[in-house]
């Protein structure tokens, strides 16, 4: 599903250049559902950003089902990830003057569906996130367990082949955690998603497939 080889990254600033991601090498199965673990400043959200392709490594190759991602640009990027991939934040990034259905639908809108389609799409996902009834509400209605599973239905509106998540339940309490792991594996089991999730909790990593250790930029053991 998804292959990166030889992957640096540096950031330049005025004094010096820092090294954040050292040759790192990754493989993900379709349907593999993958924890990355490792101290905080390890490199593991920069690693999510290249791999989602929000962010273009220093050197190395970024391959999604076999197609160079870099190897795009603007637009068709963007599109490429729309359709592709879903994103989970620690703090779900919601439009905070839109409704959960709104928000929902944003990435249909983007690809220019039509408005009904999206919104029919949307509720169905809201339905299966179990939060049917609160699809007028805006994200300061919602709880911080709500807010994440309204992130969760966006993420999911395109029937991304990948789900990449960051510390999705990095601001929530155990119980709350609770209900986001089993939503993530019901969903694993309907639709055999591929799931890539930087996490803390010893108790998530131990419910995925592997468990990718970070540290000081580089991969320290694959979990293979
Ligand atoms: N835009 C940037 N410019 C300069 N340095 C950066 C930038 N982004 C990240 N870094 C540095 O890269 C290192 C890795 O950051 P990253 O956010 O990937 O870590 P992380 O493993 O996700 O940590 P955490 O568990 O705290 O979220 C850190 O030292 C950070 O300061
Ligand atoms: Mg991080």
């Amino acid at each position: 599903m998804i292959r990166i080889e030889n992957v640096s990254k540096s950031f330049a600033t005025e004094t010096h250049r820092i090294e954040v991601l050292s040759a790192v090498d990754l493989q993900v199965s379709a349907g593999e559902r993958v924890a990355i673990v490792g101290a905080s400043g390890a490199g593991k959200t920069t690693l999510m950003h290249i791999l989602g392709g929000l962010e273009q490594p220093s050197s190395g190759l970024v391959l999604f089902r076999g197609e160079n991602l870099f190897a795009l640009h603007g637009h068709a990027r963007d599109a490429f990830r729309n359709r592709s991939m879903g994103f989970v934040f620690q703090f779900h990034q919601l439009l905070p003057e839109f409704s959960a259905l709104e928000n929902v639908m944003m990435p249909a809108l983007i690809g220019r569906w039509s408005r009904r389609k999206a919104e029919a799409r949307a509720q169905a996902l809201l339905t299966e996130v179990g939060l049917a009834a609160r699809s007028t509400h805006r994200p300061g209605q919602l709880s911080g367990g709500e807010q994440q599973r309204v992130a969760i239905a966006r993420a999911l509106m395109m029937s991304p082949a990948l789900l990449l998540a960051d510390e999705p339940t990095g601001n929530l309490d155990s119980g709350t955690s609770g209900e986001i792991f089993h939503l993530l594996d019901r969903l694993h089991a309907a639709y055999g998603l591929t799931m890539i999730v930087v996490t803390h909790s010893a108790a998530l990593a131990a419910r995925l497939d592997r468990v990718i250790s970070m540290a000081d930029g580089r991969v320290v053991s694959s979990g293979q």
